[in-house]
């Protein structure tokens, strides 16, 4: 083999015996077969990078509690897809995946037409060239300057705020920092203020980057589970008080993977207990102006206005406006902001001068722009609510009122396998264990509603194929979730 030996890091038998979930499609089926097809969904999903060492045959088989046959015969199979490369002596290994991955391994649209609800993230708004243009004219006036900006460009976070201040939460620029995205103020939140070994609260399900995140800075995460219809807010005081986390991090508005909104008498419970529990809240905003029955700035006020001095709030373009902005904020105590703007120094400097500008000119009069997005996703989240509904009718599948993806009950733990057949039906999607901090969560899929809807009315139909595959065979499954 020619292969040049992997530089990536090892996973351990236990580890990737976790990762891969429920992937048994039944005891009497081709196991190698589902085997490969759970291993290619985690390498497709970015979760085992170009490079990871996989375990010894011997080990994985014990951790899989299969013959070595099985785990051979898996491996075979995956050599045959190039999904991985092994070398006597030096074991097998994932390797760089051909064209057919996109930039973040995930399998891309326009070569495969593979459908994607896995992401939710929108395409950008058409007005995203005229404010490219009126940025460009703007550009000059700041060209004689350094371009660094810890805090952001002054006319930007005078506008986060005015959005903040309209929204019920009374807010000035010193009080907004600019970051490159939500993900980039959550690392931030986190490097300041949360020390390795410390416990972050989370909600679970919840969004799955920041999980990372957590681990990233060997904090500790305290998942307390979402009931079914909301927050379980005696639940969460109750771990607040027991388990005194260092922060809580949370996303009221439009939950991902939820999609569920906090009442404003929710968050005034919730505040008071973080008040009692003098409690540190990240409140993750990413999705909250993306109400689509109504507009935001009649729904809720932000957490923060209910626990002022303990909310810092993480905002973002990407999913009102879009992702390749790559454009967020913080909002909280004057005090606070600094410091965090302090920290950024080590990080990145500052963001994009040019991005900003592009962002002012999007904010200068959003509201048309913005109405006419939450239309175009409310018409969407409605044609594939209705046609999962009428393809898949053992499914539960509720309405969210905001958001960008639904979150569906499933008629069996069957998620992780039914993500695995979905490939070959053209249809990438991310299996709903990946939203539990500590896996579990087999019975629930989140399909993003991000796409045209002709798009979604056809990705209905691939996945209702995709389900017809899986055999019956979940009493044996229930077992494991
Ligand atoms: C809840 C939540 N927070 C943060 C992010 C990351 O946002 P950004 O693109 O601004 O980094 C996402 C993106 O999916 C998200 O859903």
């Amino acid at each position: 083999m020619s292969q040049a030996l992997p530089t990536g890091g090892r996973i351990s038998a236990p580890h990737l015996a976790d990762l891969l979930g429920c992937w048994r499609d039944g005891p009497n089926r081709a196991q190698s077969a589902d085997l490969a097809a759970a291993l290619r969904l985690l390498v497709l999903e970015g979760r085992l990078p170009a490079g990871t060492r996989l375990p010894a045959e011997r080990e994985l088989a014990q951790a899989l509690n299969l013959s070595r046959t099985t785990v051979t015969a898996m491996l075979d199979r995956l050599r045959e897809q190039d999904l991985i490369a092994s070398r006597r002596g030096a074991g097998s290994w994932i390797t760089l995946p051909g064209k057919e991955f996109g930039p973040q391994g995930f399998t891309s649209l326009p070569e495969d037409e593979t459908i994607n609800l896995a992401q939710a993230t929108p395409a950008a708004p058409a007005e995203l060239a005229a404010a490219v243009d009126a940025a460009r004219l703007r550009l000059p006036g700041y060209l004689s300057g350094p371009g660094y900006a810890p805090m952001g460009l002054p006319v930007l976070r005078e506008r986060i705020a005015e959005r903040y201040t309209r929204r019920g939460l009374p807010t000035g620029p010193d009080q907004v920092m600019i970051t490159s995205g939500a993900q980039h103020a959550l690392a931030l939140a986190l490097r300041l203020l949360v020390m390795p070994g410390q416990r972050v609260l989370l909600e679970n399900p919840t969004y799955p980057n920041a999980v990372d995140g957590i681990r990233a800075a060997h904090a500790q995460p305290v998942p307390v589970a979402m009931a079914p219809d909301g927050w379980d807010l005696p639940g969460i005081e109750a771990t607040l008080r027991q388990v005194a986390p260092r922060l809580a991090y949370l996303i009221p508005d439009f939950q991902n993977p939820t999609g569920l909104r906090l009442s404003t008498q929710g968050r005034e419970q919730l505040a008071a207990a973080l008040r009692r529990t003098r409690t540190l809240a990240l409140v993750d905003e990413t999705l909250a102006e993306l109400d689509l029955d109504g507009d935001p700035v009649d729904g809720p006020p932000p957490l923060a206005a209910f626990a002022e001095g303990l909310v810092l709030t993480a905002g973002s373009a990407s999913k009102m406006l879009w992702g390749g902005l790559r454009l967020g904020w913080l909002r909280g105590p004057v005090e606070l902001i600094r410091q965090l703007a302090g920290v950024r120094a080590s990080i990145d400097l500052g963001s994009s001068v040019l991005d900003q500008l592009v962002l002012t000119e999007l904010l200068t009069d959003p509201e048309p722009l913005l109405a006419r997005r939450r239309a175009h996703f409310a018409t969407a989240r409605d044609v594939l609510v209705d046609a999962l509904r009428a393809r898949l009718p053992a499914w539960t599948v509720r309405r969210p009122a905001g958001g960008l993806s639904l979150w569906c009950e499933l008629d069996g733990p069957i998620s992780t396998r039914l993500a695995a057949a979905a490939i070959n039906h053209g249809l990438h999607l991310v299996p709903g264990p990946r939203f539990g901090v500590n896996g579990g969560l087999e019975r629930w899929l989140r399909l993003s509603f991000a796409q045209e809807p002709a798009v979604l009315t056809e990705a209905a139909n691939r996945l209702a194929r995709a389900a017809a595959t899986l055999t019956g065979a979940t009493d044996d499954l229930l077992a494991v979730t």
